[in-house]
C-alpha cells in the first residue's frame, strides 16, 4: 500500500511511518515542521525511505500532489497546545480535515481509507458515578473551586465527592477548542465519509508516551515535562494535589492500533479509545520519573491548577480490544525509553522553564489562593 501520513514527521507520525516501511509499504509525509516541536528541517529520526513533503495541511495544492497516488491516509497533522488561540485549534484542526475530504472528492482520488487521529479530549470531565445519584457528566470545575484548591468535582444534586468511571466511545462532553476541534474532525470524517463512500475511522488517544516526543515544546505532556526536569536537576512540578488520574499509553502500543484500524474494514465509520488501560495519578507517574532517574527528590506541589484541565479522564478501552488489540507496555517502559532518549539528544535545554513563564503570563497555568 502508499500511505500517506498527515503530520507523519511528529511523534506519532514517525514511529507509525517506521512501521509501515517495516511491512513493506510505500509511506509519503506531509508534515509543516511546525515549532516549537521543529527547527525548520525535517527531523533526523525521518526514515530516507519516506517520501517527505513541507507544507499545511490547509494548503489545497500541496494537499492535493501529498493525496496523488496513495491508497490510504492517515491523519495525524493537529494544532495541540495549552495556550489560550482558540481559533487555531479550528482553522487547523477542522478545516484541515474538511479539505482533506473535499479535494478527494472533488478530483476523485481512489482512497480507501482514512484514519484520522481524535483524542481522549473529547470526553472533557468525563462519566462519574455518585452513590445516590449514578451515573453523571459534571461540567468542568468552576473557577471558584480551582481558586479555593478544591480539587476533587463534587456531585451537583448532593455535593458528594464523585468516582470516576473510565469513559467508553457513547457520549462526548468536550470542554475546551482542542476537544471541541478533534470532536469536529470526527464529525466531518464519518459524515463525509459516509455520504461520499471514503471508509475512514476515528481513534481517541489517551495521554501518549515515547520517544521522538518534541522535548523543545514542553507546553503540556507529563512524561517530557517531568523528564526535561528531573534532567536539569529539577523535581517534577505537579498540578493541582497530583491526584488526577490518566491512562497513559505507550507509542508501541498506539501503533499497532492505527496499523489495525487502516487494515480491517470492520473498523470502517467507528470510533475507537486507544488508552493505557490502568488509571494512574499524575502524582505516581512523576514518583515513577524521580525513581527511573535514580534521584529521592520530592515532588513540587505549589498548588498551582493548569485553567480547564480535567480532574480525571481515563478511557475503556474494551472496543478496542474486541479487535484483539491490547496494551503491553508500563509507564515504566514509557519513562525508562524517554529518558534515554533524551539523554541521546545533543541540543537539550530546559525547555520547560520558557513555557512555564509562558503559561504563567497567558493565566493558562494559575495559583490557588487556597490549597
Ligand atoms: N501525543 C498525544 O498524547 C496525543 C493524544 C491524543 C491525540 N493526539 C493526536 O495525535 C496526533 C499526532 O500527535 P503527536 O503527539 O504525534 O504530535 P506532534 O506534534 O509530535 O506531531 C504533529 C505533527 O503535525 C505537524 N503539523 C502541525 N500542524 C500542521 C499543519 N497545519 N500542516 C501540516 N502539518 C502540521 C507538526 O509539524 C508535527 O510534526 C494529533 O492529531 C494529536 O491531536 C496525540
Amino acid at each position: 500500500m502508499h500511505i500517506l501520513i498527515t503530520g507523519g514527521a511528529g511523534f506519532i507520525g514517525s514511529h507509525t511511518a517506521d512501521a509501515l516501511l517495516n511491512r513493506g509499504d510505500r509511506v509519503r509525509v506531509l508534515d509543516s515542521l511546525e515549532p516549537p516541536a521543529h527547527r525548520g528541517s525535517p527531523p533526523e529520526y525521518m526514515s530516507s525511505d519516506i517520501e517527505f513533503i513541507k507544507g499545511d495541511v490547509r494548503d489545497r495544492a500541496v494537499m492535493s500532489r501529498a493525496l496523488d497516488g496513495v491508497d490510504a491516509v492517515i491523519h495525524l497533522a493537529a494544532y495541540q497546545d495549552y495556550l489560550p488561540d482558540f481559533s487555531r485549534f479550528f482553522h487547523v484542526n477542522s478545516v484541515g480535515t474538511a479539505l482533506l475530504y473535499e479535494l478527494i472528492v472533488e478530483r476523485r482520488y481512489p482512497i480507501h481509507k482514512i484514519v484520522i487521529a481524535s483524542s481522549q479530549a473529547v470526553y472533557g470531565e468525563g462519566p462519574y458515578n455518585c452513590p445516590d445519584h449514578g451515573r453523571i457528566w459534571p461540567d468542568g470545575r468552576t473557577l471558584e473551586q480551582l481558586e479555593h484548591g478544591q480539587w476533587d468535582i463534587l456531585c451537583p444534586s448532593c455535593d458528594a465527592p464523585l468516582h470516576p468511571v473510565p469513559a467508553d466511545e457513547s457520549m462526548v462532553n468536550p470542554g475546551n477548542s482542542y476537544a471541541i476541534s478533534k470532536h469536529t474532525q470526527e464529525h466531518i470524517g464519518f459524515t463525509l465519509g459516509r455520504r461520499y463512500q471514503i471508509p475512514t475511522t476515528a481513534l481517541r488517544y489517551s495521554i501518549v508516551q515515547g520517544p521522538r516526543q518534541s522535548f523543545s515544546n514542553a507546553y503540556s505532556g507529563a512524561c517530557r515535562i517531568f523528564c526535561l526536569r528531573m534532567h536539569f536537576g529539577q523535581p517534577p512540578l505537579v498540578y493541582e494535589d497530583g491526584g488526577q488520574l490518566r491512562d497513559y499509553v505507550n507509542i508501541n502500543d498506539v501503533v499497532p492500533a492505527n496499523l489495525l484500524t487502516l487494515d480491517h474494514p470492520g473498523t470502517d465509520g467507528e470510533v475507537y479509545n486507544v488508552g493505557g488501560g490502568k488509571a494512574v495519578s499524575v502524582s505516581k507517574f512523576a514518583q515513577v520519573v524521580i525513581n527511573k532517574f535514580c534521584k529521592t527528590e520530592e515532588l513540587e506541589i505549589p498548588g498551582k491548577y493548569r485553567f480547564g484541565d480535567t480532574r480525571h479522564i481515563i478511557s475503556d478501552i474494551s472496543k478496542l480490544k474486541r479487535l484483539g488489540w491490547k496494551p503491553e507496555y508500563t509507564i515504566h517502559d514509557s519513562v525508562q525509553s524517554y529518558m534515554m532518549w533524551l539523554r541521546e539528544q545533543p541540543d537539550l535545554k530546559n525547555f520547560s522553564l520558557e513555557a512555564d513563564r509562558t503559561m504563567e503570563s497567558m493565566q493558562v497555568v494559575r495559583q490557588a489562593l487556597k490549597a
